[in-house]
This record gives structure tokens, C-alpha cells and sequence, in this order.
């Protein structure tokens, strides 16, 4: 009796696992040539998450073409890249009105400026960004944007497109163009309509037939597909396009590339909104795509002045369109484990289409957003929790994730009971924390943990992280689950360790594990700033990253500072502190993170395989301030404060809050104290205001 209903079991696990198995090929497939998703991400992760849970039940099912034994499908990859001589960055976002009244008030304090401030207004389309490059008025490559620095070459692609011109005349020697690549409506219909008659596979939206129809490697295809092409903006010119934003655009125009109409010189914040409402009211109409409106300085002087953050200019700003909402039923929540332990309860939603794409899962953010409050306590919703069984209205906030607006009582099941937020880590069992004042709570299984572990591996390989091409985050997930890599320093050993099973894999071959290898190994050389992000510290991001780099400039150096300043007093505590852009929360997780024992010993395994490149100091002659470390303090007359930091940021300067022996300069305004005393005392050269304008002109 026990032997059938083991049977049983094995037959009904077979019957799930090839069910299983074949929507997994699928979206693999749909994902990595396709260019057609299908499945939202995390559906997908469940998908595999159970396949891999049956296998460990039902070890038998396990076999070479098992999905879990291959790594995604064969990428697409037959583009070659293409590095941006200007990166391609994106814009920051505004969501209402106050936030547009913001970015005018930042950009009149970061400049000084109280004068008049002319902006333009144009639609944000809702296609593809490409840059276009011309030499002497010849089209020479054209590349997508890519991770922003480096992108995909679709110089082919492009060229079939019959509103990027070829040749333009009188041109500047060199002239980067920009814009979207897009597709009407109505064009859409048609070529969905010819796809179906064809037998082929339909595309879900105008955005992702853009996309889909430039990166084919057939560019036959794209020329039959009727690409669209708006330009904005510009990367490389040899020589200026005007004085200002419209000028510069009205330039592009006469060189042959369509300017979108709607475009509107605005003298005030007023007509901005005006503007704002003028194209939002004609966005039903227009016959393509667009997802807000961008503003942008007028004055080119003050762009250049203006400049950039990390991503995003300070000169522009993209004041988006509220967010469709839907409604739907909330099936169940989800307890998903990040990789610095924080638990993240997911809800899985009855699907729904919201804008265009189908939403499955929303975040819930904590148990406090479940239970109706804020992170201090006050009512959200006025007060409803969110309970599995009810009914939900979700919108995509920012248009990627998708979140919970409110719950509708009226529709509340009478079984609905109120949601109990887990008290141990549903991955690995461990006690679960929420520190006094923090909305977050923490599995304590730390390296334990897998699911931290696997999260940790899925963020090391990450686009800003080590971008190893060919290990993303599903073959990462592959190989954790094999048990090959449970830590980053793993990955530099699949080659000699693992390389020889792997090419005897189904969909791995002697060519693909050869990529794989020579990708692995590319990044064996890896810039400091990256490697700071890509170990996942809490409160580490990009930009702490690059200001670490840039202020240790070596590895070595910043080990042993990180670890000499574990007392959380002294000199390297005081120094790590005086960064400009490292507080003290961001200087207690470093030393945290790395006063652990297991932690370090693991960053070691890792640095063992690696050559970390040092952050060059900029050369000296092409800056007087470069790897000077340059102390402001006082009233500043001929700039503001923000201005001053990103100009000698520019220039190669450390920025510092603090004057110690490690300061060259300090520039003191008006009104210098303590910090002018010290300078003073120390023998650090102190300069006025004119005196540092003089050095740096
Ligand atoms: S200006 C420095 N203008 O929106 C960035 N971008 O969310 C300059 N986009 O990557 C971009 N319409 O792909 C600009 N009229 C417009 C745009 C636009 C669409 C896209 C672009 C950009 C993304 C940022």
C-alpha cells in the first residue's frame, strides 16, 4: 500500500514537473531571443523555484534536459557593443506638480539664479533611446543605450529606418544624435495584423515591437517593420548646435530629423503645467505612445553649468503621467528574503493588466504598509489592512513596479482574516528581527540563509555590479542551485572545476562554456568602485561606490581603513566620516560588514582571483586641484555650495566636511570659523573665493 501511493506520488510529480519544464523553455526562450518576456519575473523564479523543489523530492526527475540543468537559452547576442562617448543617461522623475516646483527651486538654488529661467516642454515618447553618430555627415554606427555607457551596435538596424537620414549636410565633423525609436498605433495594428496572418507570434505593445523590431540580427526584418524615430538631444559634437535647447533642436530639424510638435518654450512654472496639461489632454489622440512630459533648461550655458548626478541631469526632468490603475483579488502574500536579510512580502495578485502589461505581483513593502500604517505609525488607507481574499486596486508606480493604492472593504470575503506577519525566515528558519525604530524586518540566518546567499550572488553579478556576459541572474540561480557557486569568489573556479561537466549539458556546448569562461575571466580586472557595490553592503549604492573609490582610490588602502576603523573612533572612524556623501549610517555598515569574521574571510576568497584596478587621480597637468583633497566653508558669493562640490568633483578635487593634516585647500568665504582656525593652525593653504576661481579657470 505505502509502495502505490509512493508511485502514485512519483506519477503525479512527473505529470507536474514536464508541465512545469515546458512553461520554463518557454519563457526562456520568449526572454533571451525574443526580446518578448512573458512571464513576469517572479513568476518565473516560482516556476523554478517548485521544478527545483520536486527535484529534491523526486531526485529521478532530474535528467540533462531538465531546465535546471541549463542556463537559459543561447543568448541573442550577435551585436557587438558599442561604448558611448557620452554616456546615455536617464532622466529623474516628477510625479506631481510640487515635484516640478522642486526641480525649478533646486536648479535656481544650485545656480544662484534669480532671474528669468526659460524651459521646454516636449512629450516623453514611449519607445526606445538610440544614438545615432555622424563623421563628416555620414552616418558611421548607431548603438541602443545599453547599461548607459555601453550599448548594442544596430548600425544595420538603423539604417532601414526611413527617418534617420544617411547623409546630412553641412554637419559638424562629429555629431551624436539622440532620440526615440518608436511605432505609431495605427502602424502597430497593421503589422500585428500581417504577424497573425503569417502564422507568427503577435507583439504585446508599440514599446516592445520597437524594441523587438531594432534588435533583430535579420535587419531585413527591421526594414519591414515601420520604425519611427523622434530626436531630443545629442551626445558628441565637434562643434555647438546653438545657444540653446530650441535652437540646438531646431538645428537637428534642419539637418532632416523629425522634432516632435508638441515641443513648447516655457518662461515659467506656470505654462510648464500648462504645457503638462495641453499634451496630456492630447495624449489619447496623438496615434503613438508617450508616458509623461520632459522639461529641460533652455539655456545650453546653464545645462553645462547644471551638469550631472550620478544617472540623471540636473537640467532635466521627466514629469510623468499618473499611473492606470486596476482592480484585481489578492490570491496570497509572498515572503521574499533580500540579500541583506530584510523579509519583503510580495502579493500575488489574480492577474490583471495594468497600462499595458500584466501585473501579477505587487509589493507590500512591510508589515506595517499590511496593517494600514506608516513606518511612524500614522493611518495609510485611513487605516485598512490588506488581507489575502480581498480585493485591491494596484497601479505601476514610476511604471515598473507595480503597488497596492487601497483595498475595497465592501468586497471583503467574511473568511478574510488579518494577515500575521512571519516571526521566523521562511527560508532557512532562523529568528527574525525588526531593530527598534526600523520599518524592516531581518532573517538573522546571515551566510546560513540561502536565500541571502543566492540574492547576495544575484546582486554581485548585477548590471552595475560585475556584468558578467552570460551570467545573469537565472544561470547564477542554476548554478547556486547545483551547489558550484555559493559565494562570489566560486564563480572564478566554474572554469577549472566545473567547465568540463558543464559543456556536456544539454544547451551548453564547447563554444557557449568558452564565452562563458572568457567572460568570467575579463572581469578577473575590476574597477574598486564596482567591486564596493557589487559586495552588496547595506546602504552601499552606486554613487557611495564611486565616492569610496575615488577617495581610498586602492583597494588596499580602503581594507585597511575600513578595518583600522572598527573602534568607530579615531583617525580612520573621523576620515571615513569626512567624505563628502558618507554619513554615518553608510560608515557603521562598512564597519559592520566587515568586522565579521565569515564576511571577511569570504572577501578575501574573492580578492584572491581578482586584480582591482586603483581610481587613476586625474592627471596632474590637466588640473591644477586634481587629488586634492579641498575643504569649503564660509559664505560663497560667485556660486553656491552644490555648485563649488560638483565643479571640483569635475576637476579630480576630493570634496571634504572636515579640515585635518590630510586637507590641501581650504576655500573660505565670508564669516569662516572653526574650520578656517584649524586650517590656520595646521598649515593648510587657504584661499578666497576669487583665489580658487583664479586656479581652477
Ligand atoms: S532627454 C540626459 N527627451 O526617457 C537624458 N528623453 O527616462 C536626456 N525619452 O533615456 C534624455 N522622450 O529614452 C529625453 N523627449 C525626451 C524623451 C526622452 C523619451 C526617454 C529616453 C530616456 C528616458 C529617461
Amino acid at each position: 500500500m505505502a509502495k502505490k501511493s509512493a508511485s502514485n506520488a512519483l506519477v503525479a510529480a512527473r505529470a507536474e514537473w514536464m508541465r512545469l519544464a515546458a512553461q520554463i523553455d518557454a519563457a526562456n526562450l520568449a526572454y533571451h531571443q525574443q526580446d518578448a518576456p512573458e512571464i513576469p519575473d517572479a513568476d518565473y523564479d516560482a516556476l523554478k523555484a517548485r521544478l527545483l523543489a520536486l527535484e529534491a523530492d523526486f531526485p529521478q526527475l532530474a535528467g540533462a534536459d531538465s531546465p535546471s540543468a541549463k542556463v537559459g537559452a543561447p543568448a541573442a547576442s550577435g551585436f557587438g557593443k558599442i561604448r558611448h562617448a557620452v554616456p546615455m543617461l536617464s532622466l529623474g522623475n516628477a510625479f506631481d506638480d510640487a515635484d516640478v516646483a522642486d526641480f525649478i527651486t533646486q536648479i535656481r538654488r544650485f545656480l544662484n539664479h534669480d532671474g528669468p529661467l526659460e524651459l521646454t516642454a516636449e512629450p516623453k515618447i514611449d519607445g526606445l533611446s538610440l544614438s545615432l553618430r555622424y563623421e563628416d555627415g555620414a552616418l558611421v554606427h548607431a548603438a541602443t543605450r545599453g547599461d548607459g555607457a555601453e550599448g548594442e551596435n544596430v548600425t544595420a538596424n538603423a539604417r532601414t529606418i526611413a527617418e534617420i537620414p544617411q547623409k546630412i549636410g553641412n554637419a559638424p565633423k562629429v555629431l551624436e544624435v539622440r532620440g526615440e525609436v518608436y511605432l505609431r498605433h495605427d502602424e502597430f495594428a497593421t503589422l500585428n495584423e500581417r504577424l497573425a496572418a503569417e502564422g507568427q507570434k503577435t507583439l504585446a505593445n508599440p514599446r516592445n515591437a520597437a524594441a523587438g523590431s531594432l534588435r533583430q540580427l535579420d535587419a531585413s526584418i527591421t526594414a519591414a517593420r515601420p520604425l519611427r524615430f523622434f530626436a531630443y538631444t545629442w551626445g558628441e559634437v565637434s562643434a555647438p548646435l546653438g545657444a540653446t535647447q530650441t535652437g540646438a533642436l531646431a538645428r537637428l530639424g534642419e539637418f532632416g530629423f523629425k522634432i516632435n510638435p508638441l515641443t513648447r518654450l516655457c518662461p515659467d512654472l506656470e505654462t510648464l503645467l500648462a504645457t503638462y496639461a495641453e499634451i496630456e489632454s492630447q495624449r489619447a489622440t496623438l496615434g503613438y505612445d508617450i508616458d509623461g512630459v520632459v522639461y529641460k533648461v533652455n539655456d545650453l550655458a546653464l545645462q553645462a553649468r547644471l551638469g550631472f548626478r550620478t544617472t540623471t541631469p540636473r537640467w532635466a526632468i521627466a514629469h510623468k503621467f499618473p499611473a492606470e490603475l486596476a482592480t484585481t483579488e489578492l490570491l496570497g502574500i509572498d515572503i521574499q528574503v533580500g540579500r541583506t536579510g530584510a523579509l519583503s512580502p510580495v502579493a500575488r495578485l489574480r492577474p490583471v493588466t495594468v497600462g499595458g502589461v500584466v501585473v501579477s505581483n505587487a509589493t507590500l513593502h512591510n508589515a506595517d504598509y499590511i496593517a494600514g500604517r506608516d513606518s511612524f505609525g500614522a493611518e495609510i488607507r485611513d487605516g485598512r489592512d490588506i488581507r489575502i481574499g480581498d480585493w485591491v486596486t494596484v497601479y505601476r508606480a514610476g511604471d515598473v513596479i507595480p503597488k497596492i493604492k487601497d483595498v475595497d472593504l465592501a468586497r471583503r470575503p467574511d473568511s478574510a482574516v488579518p494577515y500575521i506577519f512571519p516571526t521566523t525566515c521562511p527560508e532557512c528558519g532562523s529568528e527574525v528581527l525588526r531593530e527598534e525604530g526600523e520599518a524592516v524586518a531581518r532573517c538573522t540566518g546571515g551566510l546560513i540563509c540561502p536565500a541571502q546567499a543566492l540574492e547576495k550572488l544575484r546582486h554581485f553579478v548585477s548590471r552595475s555590479a560585475f556584468d558578467i556576459e552570460g551570467l545573469g541572474a537565472k544561470q547564477i540561480e542554476a548554478f547556486f542551485a547545483e551547489g558550484w557557486v555559493k559565494e562570489p569568489a566560486d564563480i572564478f573556479e566554474i572554469e577549472h572545476k566545473y567547465a568540463e561537466t558543464l559543456r556536456k549539458r544539454d544547451g551548453w556546448g564547447d563554444k557557449s562554456v568558452a564565452k562563458l569562461v572568457e567572460a568570467i575571466n575579463a572581469r578577473r580586472s575590476i574597477p574598486l568602485n564596482r567591486l564596493l557595490f557589487a559586495l552588496g553592503i547595506r546602504h552601499l549604492g552606486e554613487t557611495a561606490g564611486q565616492v569610496l573609490a575615488r577617495h581610498y582610490t586602492s583597494w588596499a588602502a580602503f581594507y585597511a581603513a575600513i578595518q583600522a576603523a572598527a573602534p568607530l573612533e579615531g583617525d580612520d572612524w573621523d576620515e571615513l566620516n569626512s567624505i563628502d556623501g558618507v554619513g554615518p549610517v553608510l560608515a557603521t555598515a562598512l564597519v559592520t560588514y566587515f568586522h565579521n569574521a565569515e564576511t571577511r574571510a569570504s572577501v578575501e576568497r574573492l580578492i584572491a582571483h581578482l586584480t582591482v584596478e586603483d581610481v587613476a587621480a586625474p592627471s596632474a597637468s590637466s588640473s591644477p586641484v586634481a587629488g586634492k583633497t579641498v575643504v569649503f566653508t564660509g559664505t560663497l558669493a560667485r556660486m553656491t555650495r552644490a555648485e563649488a562640490k560638483a565643479t571640483a568633483e569635475n576637476l579630480g578635487a576630493k570634496v571634504s566636511g572636515s579640515v585635518s593634516a590630510k586637507t590641501d585647500m581650504l576655500v573660505a568665504g565670508p564669516g569662516a570659523g572653526a574650520k578656517l582656525k584649524t586650517a590656520q593652525s595646521l598649515g593648510v593653504q587657504v584661499l578666497s573665493e576669487d583665489e580658487w576661481l583664479a586656479l581652477i579657470a
